[in-house]
């Protein structure tokens, strides 16, 4: 017997109590409900939305003067929107906000257009059927045959079985149905008890997503700040992927002091920020996304669907319109008044702007402040330099260099440079700026080095440092047609690991050429430092002395820590390789002389 399989069919299907149940671990934060009241507010086309909060009662309380609850089964079917066709196609309601409620306090009433509700969070979270209580008040007309009077107090019974009312006050007998909804006040007022956020969470987070939002929000009776918002007095441009506000940059000190810091919105309330240190909430471009195109996620909006990608976008756009305003600028500005505004165009990607202007910012360019040395990749030495003028460079006033760090190339053109009193290049500037047809480069050329007077060679041996040490009369630094005899500054040549000491220079400073003396982990060694720079002093002092006596005297240390040798008178040998022999204590001078 063959085995027959047969087709059988399945379906999806939802287990709603559970799924509901589980919705609570949906929403990022206990605070979700604050933005879907205010989100429900404003699609309500209220004007404002009241809020506050008591916390001995733990009540929160939303009050709005839009259009109201008018059927209560919109605001408890879930996945589905009561909202206009218009509000609907451009802000794709989920049809959940109303849930982050629920799960939030443990007891809800609502009242609005449809009536009164008054239910535990938990029974309707169990789908209980929730009572709706419609709006009684004795009618101001009589509703009933031989009725005369209607007084419109509250102050009513019933229903009875047949749903009938009676107005203790004149008496008159009427249904719910036949007063109509004439009784609401035009504000829909929900309140949530045993609210779970405590106060101080309240008010933050409504400061926070009111600052974006289109109307006003009330909190315990203040206006919260809303500086983000489009009726904010701020500026906003209309463009591809919604409204954009850029920080104020116009002439003056505000067009060096533009920012790139971005705030998103998304229907009001705040989406995204960019990261980093947050200089306040009117330092920052604004952007309200067009809600059409840009969607968040379910269930609370608290973040873009393909945030990365959006971002990017917005930034692009914003950097636009950013360059569209400087451009803009441009017109109206001097080139010295456009080039103080160096930041803002490294800051907005559009150096090339600077490209036709006849100077150079500030800061592009640098002066060395004094004798070059080492220092760990992190040049002190570079003090920004003034404007300067396209004249200035072009009729060669003003030289500029480019070099590269110090601690990589090492001291020879860095020491041409500064005897030159060349200026370095220092701040990018755009690859099409005209400076680059002036640069003298260093990086493709090397300096040439030519001794003058080179007397001899000796060794000198330091703690950090060592190497052969040339004393000459002076030398000589060449690049292209262009030099400079240099006599009074010694230099290391690194590219022969040789100390060339000029006669000028009797200090031991040069050793800061050879090396930075920071170590592998960033430290300065300032005492290794002063010791090979001393050890080097006494070395150029012992190869260059004419008079013993005066090198000799030059190379001793201070005694003054030794009362017994003060006053005293030494006779001193040393043998053929400088140690010391013998030290003999003499007659002391004043005897000598006074014999
Ligand atoms: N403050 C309000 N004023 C008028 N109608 C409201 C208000 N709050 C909620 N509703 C109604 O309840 C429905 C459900 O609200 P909600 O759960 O927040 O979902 P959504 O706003 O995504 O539609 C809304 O579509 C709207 O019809
Ligand atoms: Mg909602």
């Amino acid at each position: 017997m063959s085995k027959v399989n047969k087709t059988t069919e399945t379906a999806l299907r939802v287990n709603q109590e559970k799924l509901v149940q589980n919705l609570r671990f949906s929403s990022t934060n206990a605070t979700t409900v604050l933005g879907e009241a205010l989100q429900n507010s404003r699609r309500a086309g209220a004007t404002k939305v009241e809020i506050d909060f008591v916390p001995e009662t733990k009540t929160l309380t939303v009050r709005d003067d839009g259009c109201g609850i008018g059927d209560y089964q919109t605001l408890f079917t879930l996945a589905e929107s009561g909202w206009d066709a218009e509000t609907i196609e451009n802000e794709m309601p989920f049809g959940l906000g109303f849930l982050s409620a629920l799960f939030s306090c443990q007891k809800l009433e609502v009242e609005s257009k449809g009536g009164r509700v008054s239910m535990p969070t938990a029974e309707i979270l169990a789908f209980k059927p929730v009572k709706v209580t419609p709006w009684v008040c004795c009618p101001a007309e009589s509703r009933f045959d031989g009725d005369v009077c209607g007084c419109g107090s509250e102050n009513v019974q019933g229903p009875d079985a047949e749903g009938v009312y009676d107005c203790l006050e004149c008496g008159i007998f009427f249904t719910a149905e036949s007063i109509g909804n004439r009784c609401w006040g035009g504000v829909t007022t929900v309140r949530l008890g045993g609210f779970k956020p405590d106060a101080s969470q309240v008010a933050s987070c409504l400061s926070e997503l009111a600052k974006g939002f289109p109307i006003p929000v009330i909190f315990n009776g203040n206006a919260l700040q809303r500086p983000w918002a489009l009726d904010s007095g701020r500026a906003f441009i209309d463009t591809r992927i919604g409204k954009v506000h850029l920080k104020e940059f116009g002439s003056g000190e505000s067009w060096t002091n533009s920012v790139q810091e971005l705030q998103i919105c998304l229907q009001g309330l705040p989406i995204y920020r960019t990261k980093g240190y947050w200089r306040g909430d009117s330092m920052v471009n604004i952007v309200h996304l067009d809600s059409r195109q840009f969607h968040a996620r379910l269930p609370d909006r608290d973040k873009l669907i393909d945030e990365e990608d959006v971002v990017k976008q917005v930034k692009s756009v914003v950097q636009k319109e950013a360059i569209a305003k400087i451009m803009a600028l441009k017109e109206t500005l001097s080139p010295a008044e456009f080039a103080e505004g160096y930041e803002t165009l490294k800051l907005w990607d559009c150096l090339a702007l600077l490209n036709d202007v006849p100077v150079i910012p500030k800061g592009v360019l640098a002066y060395l402040q004094h004798y070059p040395i080492k220092e760990g990749c992190s040049p002190v030495n570079l003090e920004p330099a003034g404007l300067v003028t396209r004249e200035d460079v072009e009729t060669g006033k003003v030289t500029v260099a480019e070099l590269e760090d110090i601690d990589e190339t090492g001291a020879v053109p860095w020491m041409f440079a500064w005897h030159k009193d060349m200026r370095v290049y220092d701040n990018p500037l755009d690859k099409g700026h005209w400076l680059f047809r002036h640069l003298v480069d260093f990086t493709k050329q090397a300096v040439q080095v030519e001794m003058v007077g080179e007397t001899h060679r000796a060794y000198f041996n330091g703690q950090w440092v060592c190497g052969d040490a040339a004393f000459c009369e002076k030398y000589r630094l060449a690049f292209g047609d262009d030099f400079v005899d240099i006599q009074g500054d010694s230099m290391y040549w690194e590219d022969r690991g040789l100390f060339i000491v000029p006669k000028g220079d009797a200090s031991g400073c040069v050793v800061r050429q050879a090396s930075s003396y920071f170590d592998e982990h960033d430290n300065f060694n300032e005492s290794v430092k002063d010791e090979d720079e001393w050890a080097f002093e006494k070395f150029v002092v012992a190869n260059t002395s004419t008079n013993p006596a005066k090198a000799l005297q030059r190379l001793l240390p201070s005694f003054a820590g030794c009362p017994k040798v003060f006053g005293k008178c030494f006779t001193l040998a040393l043998d053929g390789e400088g140690r010391v022999l013998s030290v003999v204590e003499a007659e002391p001078v004043e005897t000598r002389q006074a014999a």
